[in-house]
């Protein structure tokens, strides 16, 4: 049996206590085809029946980048709106995407249509789709952070317009915008709780016992 000892389970809480969201990236280009590597890594998630349903969009275009941005712009000054006084300061000073400095953007979708793993295991919750593509997504997230990369999840975004600058079959589900590349700094701390915004709990504060 494969087994894997003692340093590496430490080295493996490391990766998970050091990976980080990020959005403050340095102008270094990623290496040509680290991001097509790092897909294949992401491929060995889970994912119900095996469908496999991940559909990753490696986006190239100065154009479409540049709607993408103006997209996240507006989203962004339209979530600032939703807060009032100490909060909206709070808010309006948050870098939350780094869609201007990262080398890497990629997008990914969920394709609810595929036939792949015969509708095993969707009958009742159709959602394990997206489930499964969040699974490869944090499966790439941990990858990049192993290679010193960094990734950032951009969800200030309105998905029926990003699905119109990437041109993406119907049926395809926006899961998330993601910018990668070298991060500026590291840290075991979240940006949002070194900004002030929230703090993490302790895990005692999720479990129950029934
Ligand atoms: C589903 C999801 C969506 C997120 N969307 C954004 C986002 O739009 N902008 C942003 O700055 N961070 C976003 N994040 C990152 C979270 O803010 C971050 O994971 C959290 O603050 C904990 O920080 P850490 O990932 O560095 O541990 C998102 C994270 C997840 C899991």
């Amino acid at each position: 049996m494969k087994s894997f000892d003692e340093a590496f389970r430490a080295n493996l809480r490391d990766l998970l206590v050091w990976r980080r969201d990020v959005r403050r990236f340095r102008n270094e280009p990623l290496p040509d085809g680290a991001l097509e590597r790092l897909i294949e890594t992401a491929c060995l998630a889970p994912s119900v029946g095996l469908s496999q349903p991940w559909r990753f969009v490696i986006v190239d275009d100065p154009a479409r980048r540049q709607a993408v941005i103006e997209d996240f712009t507006a989203c962004n000054a339209d979530a600032l709106t939703a807060y009032a006084g100490e909060r909206a300061a709070r808010y309006a000073t948050l870098k939350l995407a780094g869609l201007k400095e990262a080398p890497g953007h990629l997008a990914v979708f969920a394709d609810r249509g595929t036939e792949q793993g015969h509708g095993l295991g969707r009958r009742t919750m159709p959602e394990m789709i997206e489930y499964s593509v969040v699974t490869a997504v944090y499966t790439l997230w941990l990858a990049a952070r192993a290679e010193e990369i960094g990734m950032g999840w951009v969800s200030i975004l309105d998905p029926a317009h990003i699905r119109r600058i990437l041109d993406v079959p119907e049926g395809w589900r926006f899961i998330g915008y993601f910018c990668l590349g070298y991060p500026q700094a590291e840290s075991d701390a979240p940006e949002l709780e070194r900004a002030g915004w929230e703090k993490r709990s302790c895990a005692q504060t999720f479990i129950y016992r029934r």
